[in-house]
């Protein structure tokens, strides 16, 4: 049998490192070898560190895990890093330069110009920006980052549209998760029957990252996608899942059962490469009248697919419709997990 890839979790105690933690206990090259957090959790046991808050229990063989300091001493090779970004500016690049693959959730270097953005279905050959990353020239190491929860499942809708259309105009009007803020995130007195209509520099990422995710790559860097983009972020009372009202304006004109076959029929390299996190079919269009909805649909494709509903035309642009994706699974650890399978797939996990 062969042996799997141990792999380290920083900021393992969190909502996204809970979720690495769960996809990662059965992963077929993949094994949680060691994990990080803060000075809170660091010595304890990790089932003692953790507030743990998913419906399956801790994995016994990571339960009794002690929590290492944060710092690339002792670490494996491989790590998925889950940390806010104020604390990944400062740590990512530490443990690239000690020589491991940094396979990063968190905004701190989503648009540094030498690293890649990654949605493995949308833009897999950005990946060969790590070639020319300093610390790979260096040590070896590097940094991949996944981006955004809602930017995440706004591209996968607009990828198959803007290959075979081309985009002009994007609008997207969001309605998050709580889990999508962290634990404990925000507090129950703000959020309950209520919404906000503020999430803190989400609007500026989600508009940033949709251009460089659909953008093209012209040698050593990124061409942001050419058309242009308008995000408004609110936080609501759902659980898991983030849903998003889209409006968009075409270059070419499409019918509506061009789009829909689009969404439907979509695969990419990930499907090809039967990445063992990537699901059938990354988009679904479903075509009842009030759906998606997050307590129904935010599964679909054990969360790694975005599922969009309610296409019609928008008297202002040209078609609207709502997707809907996972936050934590899609919008965070099957993200990242998805990127080192393509990582691995492409000879850069050594
Ligand atoms: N939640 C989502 O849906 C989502 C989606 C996409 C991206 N992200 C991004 O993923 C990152 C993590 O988010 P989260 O929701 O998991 O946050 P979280 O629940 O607040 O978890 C933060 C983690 O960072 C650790 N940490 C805090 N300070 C640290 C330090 N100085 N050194 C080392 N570790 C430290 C915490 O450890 P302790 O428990 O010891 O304090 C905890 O493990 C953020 O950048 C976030 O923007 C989140």
């Amino acid at each position: 049998m062969n042996k799997k890839i141990p792999v380290g979790i920083l900021g393992a105690t969190g909502v996204v490192g809970q979720r690495f933690i769960q996809m990662l206990e059965h992963h077929p090259w993949f094994e949680v070898a060691w994990l990080a957090a803060s000075d809170r959790s660091e010595g304890k046991v990790y089932a003692d560190a953790a507030r743990w808050r998913l419906k399956t229990p801790i994995p016994p063989a990571v339960a009794n895990l002690q929590v290492s300091p944060a710092a690339p001493e002792g670490a494996p090779k491989i790590i998925f890093a889950a940390l806010d970004a104020a604390i990944a500016a400062e740590l990512e690049p530490r443990f690239a330069e000690a020589g491991c693959a940094v396979v990063s959730n968190s905004s701190a270097l989503r648009m540094k110009q030498d690293v890649p953005l990654l949605i493995p279905e949308v833009n897999a050959d950005h990946i060969r920006l790590i070639d020319i990353q300093g610390w790979r020239k260096q040590s070896g190491g590097y940094v991949v980052t996944n981006p955004n929860c809602s930017a995440i499942g706004l591209v996968m809708a607009l990828a198959p549209l803007h290959r075979r259309f081309g985009l002009e105009t994007v609008m997207a009007v969001t309605m998050q998760a709580v889990s999508g803020a962290g634990y404990p995130g925000v507090a129950s007195l703000d959020i309950l029957g209520n919404v906000i209509p503020f999430i803190k520099n989400e609007e500026e990422k989600m508009e940033e990252e949709t251009r460089k995710l659909l953008g093209s790559l012209n040698g050593s860097k990124v061409i942001p996608g050419p058309f242009a983009m308008s995000a408004q972020c609110n936080r609501v009372a759902v659980e898991d899942g983030h849903t998003e009202s889209v409006s968009i304006r075409l270059k070419k004109k499409a019918q509506p059962e061009e789009i829909i076959s689009a969404w439907n029929n979509y695969k990419a390299e990930p499907q090809e490469l039967k990445l063992p996190s990537a699901p059938q079919k990354p988009v679904v269009y479903i075509e009842a009248n009030d759906r998606p909805q997050p307590r129904f649909d935010v599964d679909t494709g054990a969360g790694m697919t975005a599922v969009v509903g309610r296409l019609r035309p928008c008297s202002v642009l040209d078609w609207k419709f709502t997707v809907l994706s996972h936050n934590t699974i899609r919008g965070a650890a099957g993200a990242a997990l998805l990127n080192a399978e393509l990582l691995k797939a492409k000879g850069y996990l050594g």
